[in-house]
């Protein structure tokens, strides 16, 4: 029974790719697994710089975990990263080891430098930190979204070179990425993401969802014309959640014609509201009992603390830092 570990940003609140990408499909793995879940708080510092909307955001994360069937009565831990700072430690260590040019070269870090306007040395060390993450927790098992592979190699690089370097300290752990590969499209085509504006946010209010999903690109063909379903950003998504007989349908609508993009647009909000009712009733509640949240969030520190020390006491030892 492998330990799986996996984070989640308290950059925003989680959209249709994180819950397709990461979070069901973690969830699900928990069945079977010991887990570690945690909100990645401290990450979120690179892009998030006001206190009200860090906080707003950690507890809508915390809530979607739970609203989406995490059982933590079971083994399973949520955390907040911030409460187990013991992380910020050993990222110095591992940062000591880590190569200069991997960093430079990482995917996530050309991307963000690219686009945002602060490009804090956060950004930077940003995979260090997470390497830091996971190994601090000896995870084995690491379920996340294709984007983040890279992450994962760098982790395994990483703890690879600290205990050929210092001995055996760290476990390697394996990335395990969710059956369809799939990366979630966003609202404009491009990877679904809380940072490029085009999410569907499926623990918003109903008007607001509607609008996110009315805001779907679409070329101008008009509402007689056959459409071509395979180049079309709603159906890219309607599929992702629809049941086989649903997609066919929905296939013979955009091939045939007389079915406009208004339809599309209108049957994957209904869809949309109907997969998640039970979630989404559940995530409203518990945003409304943040203390039941914080409650969680205490009771998974205490358990996640008690690996981290054991771990960085070894870690200590090793490097010299203590007597052995
Ligand atoms: P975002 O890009 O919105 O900031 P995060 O970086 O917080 O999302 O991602 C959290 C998890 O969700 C990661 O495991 C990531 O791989 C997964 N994820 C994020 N966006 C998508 C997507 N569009 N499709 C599939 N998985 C995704
Ligand atoms: N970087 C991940 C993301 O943006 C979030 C994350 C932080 C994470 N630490 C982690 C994921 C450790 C898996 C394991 O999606």
């Amino acid at each position: 029974m492998p330990r799986i570990l996996t984070g989640i940003q308290s950059s925003g609140t989680p959209h249709l790719g994180n819950l397709l990408g990461a979070i069901l499909p973690a969830i699900e793995l928990s069945k079977h697994n010991e887990s570690f879940f945690f909100i990645a708080d401290f990450h979120a510092l690179t892009t998030v710089k006001n206190k009200e909307i860090l906080i707003s955001n950690t507890i809508e994360t915390a809530a979607a975990w739970i609203a989406c069937g995490l059982n933590t009565k079971n083994g399973n831990i949520l955390y907040r990263q911030s409460d187990i700072p013991q992380v910020t430690e050993l990222m110095w260590y591992l940062n000591c080891i880590t190569p200069y040019p991997m960093l430079a070269n990482a995917h996530s870090f050309k991307d963000k430098s690219g686009r945002l306007s602060d490009v804090n040395a956060g950004l930077f060390t940003y995979p260090v930190l997470m390497a830091a993450d996971i190994i601090l927790y000896n995870a084995e098992l690491v379920p996340v979204g294709k984007d983040q592979v890279q992450h994962i190699e760098m982790t395994r690089d990483i703890a690879t070179k600290f205990n050929h370097n210092f001995g055996e300290t760290f476990v390697i752990p394996e990335t395990k990425l969710d059956s369809q590969n799939m990366i979630v499209p966003g609202t404009d085509g491009n990877k679904m993401s809380k940072s490029y504006n085009n999410v569907i946010n499926i623990f918003a209010e109903e008007n607001v969802l509607k609008k996110q999903i009315m805001n779907i690109v679409t070329d101008s063909k008009g509402l007689a014309e056959p459409k071509d379903p395979n180049n079309c950003n709603v159906f890219q998504i309607y599929k992702l959640i629809a049941s086989k007989e649903e997609t066919k349908k929905m296939e013979y609508n955009y091939i045939n014609g007389g079915f406009g993009y208004g339809h599309a647009k209108k049957a994957l909000l209904e869809l949309t509201i109907s997969k998640f009712k039970n979630e989404r009733s559940k995530f409203f509640e518990l945003i409304q009992s943040p203390e039941i949240i914080e409650k969680e969030l205490f009771n998974g520190a205490e358990k996640a603390k008690k690996t981290a020390n054991k771990v960085l006491e070894k870690v200590k030892k090793n490097l010299g830092l203590v007597r052995a």
